[in-house]
């Protein structure tokens, strides 16, 4: 439920007079084309998952349930098998339990008595069921939060508050929610430092495919979005289930399926052992998990997520601004004339927003020093950031500045004054990484330290942007003297410090980065405006990592810069056109040492910087699309308006095609009555080999979207590496 809702009622979600023989306790939430049918006779129970079914009376429910029951074989469990969202052993459920933890082996195994739902309605047009349950002879109340939102996506999380008389260890608490036997393959992601989120495919048999992260940050290879789906899943076809734990701490994600359970999606936090030990009265609350799911595919699928990011009231609505950022363009080098023809390059090419990256504090004129001593450096900065910001800010553009404030250099001020608030365990410090340790932010006096020198930054300086990193997975996190393990407190304190500063700052805009895109939630999206993708700024690399980043988050959220000639992370060479193109579809920006390029290729980059601003409202709000091409060398992807008005496409070789001339293309996602004219769109790369195509010019074709969607045009023959973008505009 959004903060600024109203609620229109909020009523026991069983109703009170149910006639005789009508279950009281069937529940049916209906949101843009999903249906979620609740068994309400325990903690829910989910009946349906998936397709809107329509008008259900409560009689139509009732069958519905009693379709729904397993046939009993062999010797089951008298009473059938219950598979509740948080499934319990008591139920007779033997796949991974809802809850585990103990009283020192006691009460290790839970049996929740539920008690009267509560059901609110929103105004925008979401549900949110609160069940309450406990066992008192475990000492455990639970509360669990289930919400259909507007856009279609469940989300749930749950609070296990201990009243107990000792302390309860809590081991995991694991959220679920059941998917059909068709559903036979899984997608979920991999990747490592420049690969994000590279797409895995498996077959969903029997057993748990379980992905835990324990690098104490979302992770590269976070499994992202775990989706279950018909063998068919692709693009625009097959149903999906997508499954999203939104932490940015250690977590799991699991695919399960037995031989008396179809199957399930599930996760929550990864909890080390000890991690969470409730005192009497104390309370533990899961982070999020998010649902999705898609009719005809994963866009459909990553639309319910872009649609609820988009309505969030934080959600960034100014036009996403071209940004320059030095990291590539100068690394540590920071020398005030530099930068200034740096910025008056970057201006004159169109950007708006100028980032100082990695250098300007401390002692940090490499990596090996100065993390966490967050004061300007006289060295560099003798005259502090201001002549640098007012330049900038004088060529009309936005001044940016990148920290890192959960981390510490052991060769730091901050280290050596104090060497005790670094993550650690008692006899030793973890071992670094990059040259750093990790601040432990959830002991007052570094969360103290830090906030007060990000507030202090902000408010001397003209900043509207920070590009907050985060360079290192957590390894031997402990906290405090004892060494506990620190990283739920960690994740909980550096969500606090962004509240706490964006309070404080409220006009604020902050990229999560780190190292690249290892930390891409949804809760870090909560309290941040872009993500950086990747370090890898190839555009060949790219071509994957955008769009799958994009199963998640809109473009306009996707930081995605056009590199140098050559790319620094992988030695590959590209031409502009497809440096720009690839580019153009996220937050665009432009990480390249201008000082060096010649006028021709200014010149090439300032029209595609004037297409993004032409074309960022489109790109920015409207439904990404991708096509299910049959010729792997050939990637068609791009976005239409809400409401089908404008579409705007690229069409790109990966590689060199096996065919020649290149097959159609379908251009997916227009409205299928509708007429389009379709041309191809400056400056898209026009060098092409072969004859030019019949239709190819400023006339272009006029054509229904549905014979764009279903028969496609031959685009141009295409070297490797080389895209045409295509405008379609409705007519008529
Ligand atoms: C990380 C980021 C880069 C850059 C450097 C600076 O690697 O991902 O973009 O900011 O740190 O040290």
């Amino acid at each position: 439920m959004r903060p600024d809702d109203e609620t229109t009622t909020t009523t026991s979600a069983r109703p009170d007079h149910a006639p005789p023989g009508v279950p009281a306790d069937l529940l049916h939430l209906r949101a843009a084309g999903v249906s979620l049918v609740l068994d309400l006779a325990g903690l829910p129970r989910v009946l349906h998952w998936g397709a809107d079914l329509g008008d259900l009376d409560e009689t139509g429910l009732a069958d519905l349930r009693r379709a729904a029951r397993p046939a009993g074989m062999g010797s089951p469990v008298e009473g059938g098998v219950g598979h509740t969202v948080l499934p319990p052993q008591a139920d007779g459920w033997l796949g991974t339990p809802g809850l585990t933890g103990s009283r020192a082996g006691r009460a290790w195994s839970a049996a929740f008595v539920s008690g009267a739902p509560a059901l609110t309605r929103t105004t925008d047009g979401g549900s949110v069921l609160v069940v309450p349950a406990a066992d008192p002879a475990a000492g455990l109340q639970l509360e669990l939060v289930l919400e259909l939102t507007p856009q279609g996506l469940v989300r749930q999380r749950a609070t296990l508050t201990n009243t107990g008389d000792d302390v309860y260890e809590v081991g995991s608490l694991t959220l679920t929610l059941p998917v059909p036997a068709r559903a036979t393959t899984l997608l979920d992601f991999g990747g490592h430092w420049a690969r994000e989120r590279a797409p895995m495919r498996t077959a969903f048999t029997h057993g748990t495919r379980l992905r835990e992260n324990r690098r104490g940050r979302t992770g590269f290879d976070t499994p992202y979005v775990l989706v279950a789906g018909t063998d068919d899943l692709a693009h625009r076809r097959g149903e999906a289930w997508g499954w999203h734990v939104a932490w940015s701490g250690n977590h799991r994600s699991l695919a399960e399926r037995h031989h008396d359970h179809p199957g399930l999606l599930g996760g929550g936090e990864l909890l080390a052992p000890g991690e969470v030990r409730l005192a009497p009265g104390e309370a533990y609350t899961s982070p999020w998990v998010y649902a999705s799911y898609g009719e005809q595919g994963l866009d459909a699928l990553a639309d319910r997520f872009h649609a609820w990011l988009r309505a969030r009231p934080q959600h960034p609505s100014s036009p996403r601004p071209v940004t320059l950022n030095t990291w590539e363009a100068v690394y540590f080098h920071h020398d005030l004339a530099r930068l200034v023809e740096l910025a008056d390059a970057a201006a004159a090419v169109g950007a708006e927003r100028f980032v100082l990256d990695d250098g300007w504090f401390g002692s940090r004129r490499d990596d090996t020093s100065g993390l966490g001593d967050w004061f300007v450096s006289d060295e560099v900065w003798p005259d502090g950031l201001h002549p640098l910001i007012d330049h900038v800010t004088g060529l009309g553009m936005q001044f940016g500045l990148w920290v890192e404030p959960e981390m510490v250099n052991p060769d730091s001020d901050l280290a050596r004054a104090h060497p005790d608030w670094m993550l650690q365990l008692p006899d030793r410090l973890p071992r670094p990484v990059r040259h750093q340790q990790v601040l432990d932010l959830a002991r007052p006096e570094a969360y103290a330290y830090v906030l007060g020198r990000l507030d202090a930054l902000l408010t001397e300086n003209d900043i509207a942007y920070l590009k907050w990193d985060h360079n290192r997975d957590l390894v031997d996190a402990g906290h405090g003297p004892d060494g506990v393990p620190g990283v739920h407190g960690q994740t909980l304190a550096v969500y606090r410090l962004l509240d706490d500063l964006r309070a404080r700052h409220p006009r604020i805009e902050i990229e999560s980065c780190s190292s690249g895109g290892a930390r891409i939630d949804l809760e870090i999206l909560q309290r941040t405006d872009r993500v950086w993708a990747s370090d890898c700024i190839d555009a060949l690399e790219r071509r994957s990592i955008q769009p799958w980043t994009n199963l998640l988050i809109p473009l306009e959220l996707i930081g995605a810069h056009i590199g140098s000639g050559t790319a620094h992370s992988t030695g590959r060479s590209a031409s502009l056109g497809f440096r720009a193109g690839t580019a153009l579809f996220g937050h665009l920006g432009i990480e390249w040492d201008l000082r060096e390029a010649d006028d021709a290729q200014r010149v090439e980059l300032a029209a595609w910087v004037a297409l993004y601003k032409e074309v960022r409202g489109l790109l920015h709000t409207g439904v990404s699309v991708h096509a299910d091409t049959t010729d792997p060398a050939i990637q068609v992807h791009g976005v239409v308006a809400q409401d089908g008005s404008d579409a705007l496409f690229a069409v790109a070789a990966l590689g060199s095609s096996a065919q020649m001339p290149p097959d159609a293309v379908l251009l997916p996602g227009l409205d299928p009555d509708a007429t389009y004219h379709l041309r191809p769109q400056a400056p898209g790369d026009v060098v092409t080999h072969g004859q030019p195509v019949p239709w190819w010019g400023p006339e272009g074709i006029r054509a229904t979207g549905r014979v764009l969607g279903r028969l496609g045009v031959r685009p141009p023959q295409l070297s490797p590496e080389r895209l045409v973008l295509l405008r379609a505009t409705r007519v008529g």
